[in-house]
């Protein structure tokens, strides 16, 4: 039996020893492969009588055992250790300065966002907002959208699948349901501008799945199109920062407005680049018209008392033409070079006081 008792406390040792996980594998091999010293005395049990088999076998098998979960034990603690060491060695102060530090800034389309709220804000509009995820009702059918008619399918809208009662939610295709949303729960007059996110299912130089809207609303009694145009006309000169801007209104048709228009403003694009209130040629910039009286009364509210107009201005496009950005694609891009370049000072928060850009 001695020699069991050596042996055991020989690898035990060993075991015990071992610096790293690949000694202890050569302790494990050396004991308990193929033709390690312990898988060796199991080889020898053949050639005993069945009673120094049993006693013996027991006594060897036992030592097997012993020596394994040593192994198993270490194993897990030089691992342990390994991690630890990997840790510390590998650990990053993250508040030294790196090599390159690019300052933060503030998106250009969230800079003409955060302009276009600061001149409507000072021309008394309060802002709305709305969810991004609509219903039908507010993104189609209050908006006297017939059931069927084509122009939902001109909206290239993003559907959800259907839900089980049948109702199909969607990505809203234009801040106009916080129209809706807000004749519904407020009373006359109203006076709201709604900036948000809206998407459609296009995707080109000029359009982006996702962009952004500014709606604008006005309820009152004895709203007219000259209302209209004076606000647009103000609003597009500040933006713009200049004087007085020249804008014309062309008949068009949504089903929520009428009569319906695009507005286009007056520009020049002689020299490469379109400069506003010059020149000869017309952009065009916003669709508007008046509140068509099926909305109205889909909202609650009395179309021979009330009448109101209704604008859509798409705001990464009033940026790009303010800021001179070519490719709407680039908005997107992620790139922190082009973000550089054109991005606002986090701290320069517009405002028509202090100067809008
Ligand atoms: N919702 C329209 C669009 O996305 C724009 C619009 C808004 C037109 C309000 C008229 C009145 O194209």
């Amino acid at each position: 039996m001695t020699d069991l008792n050596t042996l055991e406390s020989d690898v035990l040792a060993q075991v015990a020893g071992a610096a790293d996980l690949q000694a202890l594998d050569a302790v494990r091999v050396a004991a308990l492969g193929k033709t390690g010293s312990i898988s060796g005395l199991l080889k020898t049990l053949g050639a005993m009588s069945p009673d120094e088999r049993k006693e013996r076998g027991a006594a060897i098998n036992a030592l097997r055992d012993r020596v394994q979960s040593a192994i198993t034990e270490k194993k897990a603690a030089l691992e342990a250790a390994e991690l630890d060491a990997r840790l510390a060695r590998e650990t990053l102060d993250l508040t030294l300065p790196g090599p390159y530090r690019r300052k933060g800034s503030v998106h250009p389309t969230m800079q003409t966002m955060d302009e276009i709220v600061s001149i409507f804000a000072e021309m008394g509009f309060a802002v709305a907002e709305g969810p991004d995820i609509e219903d039908d009702f507010h993104n189609f059918t209050a908006l006297n959208f017939p059931e069927k008619h084509p122009a939902r399918e001109m909206h290239d809208t993003f559907f959800f699948n259907r839900k089980e009662d049948g109702e199909r939610m969607l990505l809203r295709t234009h801040t106009s349901p916080v129209q809706v949303r807000t004749m519904v729960s407020e009373k006359p007059p109203i006076r709201i501008i709604a900036p948000g996110r809206t998407y459609r299912v296009d995707n080109d130089a000029t359009h982006t799945p996702v962009f952004h809207q500014v709606e604008g609303l006005v309820i009152d009694k004895g709203i007219h199109m000259g209302h209209l145009k004076w606000t647009l006309e103000t609003f597009l000169a500040r933006f713009f920062e200049t004087d007085a801007v020249t804008t014309q209104f062309r008949p068009h048709h949504f089903p929520f407005t009428e009569p319906s228009a695009e507005m286009d403003v007056q520009c020049d694009r002689s020299g490469g680049e379109i400069k506003i209130g010059q020149g000869t040629s017309w952009l065009e910039i916003l669709g508007c018209g008046m509140v068509h009286p099926n909305v109205l009364r889909a909202c609650g509210i009395d179309p021979d008392e009330y009448q109101g107009f209704a604008f859509g201005v798409g705001v990464d496009r009033l940026g790009m033409l303010k800021y001179g950005m070519p490719d709407l694609r680039d908005m997107w891009s992620s790139d922190s070079r082009w973000l550089a370049h054109y991005g606002f000072s986090g701290f320069a928060a517009p405002n028509p006081a202090s100067g809008l850009s």
